[in-house]
């Protein structure tokens, strides 16, 4: 992997892990992040020793507490616009063909919760705090927030988060359905990476499958949605790991998933 400046990233076992690192701006999304983010993702995507995602902040603090404010002043609507057309980070999270998990540790603002927004799962430290805070500055969202979170909460919660701008804190968020779990911050790390390694032993192209699969959810009506899900369900049975899980089935043994 190439060196970045403004994220890390991390193998463990078939888990890799993307922190963003600017704990001095609470991990704010600049351009940057997102150029090396995307280049990353790229790598990680291509990477077959890599099975699942964790996207993270570095510090004890912040998440990430949204898109960098300082780069706003100057930009005009149609950098603004041409810039969130071509490859955000949310997008390229989104299109991300393995399973992601946002590991949220701290303030989540703005574009860092469209970030976590965009990933597969959401897991939160008890001390995260969650928000949609753009109407502040006198915007709105725009890396995703009005539809995924509106899609994740329903439109009445929605609007009360992105018209009031207001924090919530990680229990809210849970009773929401906005995040999957809250743990105490010293358990969000193990709890996270037990996720992350019982989903990394499944077979990776029935995860690609069951992804998209669940995507069409809100992408498409049902009769498109449960026919193509038919479609994915039956590429699965061109599959070595469908042979190998169902021997070890009826052999009475865990399956190995290679991935073909
Ligand atoms: N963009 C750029 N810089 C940011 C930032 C952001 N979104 N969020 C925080 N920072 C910077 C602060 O400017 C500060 O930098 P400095 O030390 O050079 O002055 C540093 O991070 C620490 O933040 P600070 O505000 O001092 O921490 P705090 O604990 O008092 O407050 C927040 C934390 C999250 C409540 C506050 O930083 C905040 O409201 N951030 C903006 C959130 C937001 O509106 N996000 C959506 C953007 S569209």
């Amino acid at each position: 992997m190439p060196e970045y400046e403004t994220i890390l990233i991390e193998k463990r076992g078939s888990v890799a892990v993307i922190t963003i690192n600017r704990p001095d701006k609470l991990n704010a999304l600049s351009s940057k992040v997102h150029l090396e983010g995307v280049a990353a993702l790229d790598e990680l995507k291509k990477d077959d020793s890599v099975r699942v995602l964790v996207i993270t902040g570095a510090g004890e603090k912040s998440f990430i507490a949204g898109a960098d404010i300082s780069e706003f002043e100057g930009k005009t609507p149609f950098t603004q616009r041409s810039g969130f057309y071509e490859r955000t980070l949310f997008n390229s999270i989104d299109s991300f063909p393995k399973p992601v998990i946002a590991m949220i540790n701290g303030f989540c603002l703005g574009g860092g919760c469209e970030l976590a927004l965009a990933c597969d799962i959401r897991i939160a430290s008890e001390t995260a705090r969650l928000g949609q805070p753009e109407i502040n500055l006198g915007i709105i969202p725009g890396g995703g927030g009005t539809q995924r979170l509106t899609r994740l909460v329903g439109e009445g919660k929605s609007m009360e988060i992105i018209l009031s701008g207001d924090m919530i804190d990680a229990r809210e968020a849970y009773n929401l359905g906005l995040v999957n779990h809250v743990y105490a911050a010293e358990e969000l790390e193990s709890k996270t990476f037990a996720l992350a390694n019982k989903i990394a032993e499944k077979s990776p192209i029935a995860l690609q499958m069951a992804k998209e699969a669940i995507k069409l959810a809100s992408r498409s009506n049902l009769d498109e949605g449960l026919r193509r899900e038919v479609d994915l369900f039956a590429i699965c049975f061109s599959t070595e790991d469908k042979k190998e899980g169902v021997a070890a089935f009826l052999e009475k043994r865990k399956p190995v998933f290679k991935g073909k």
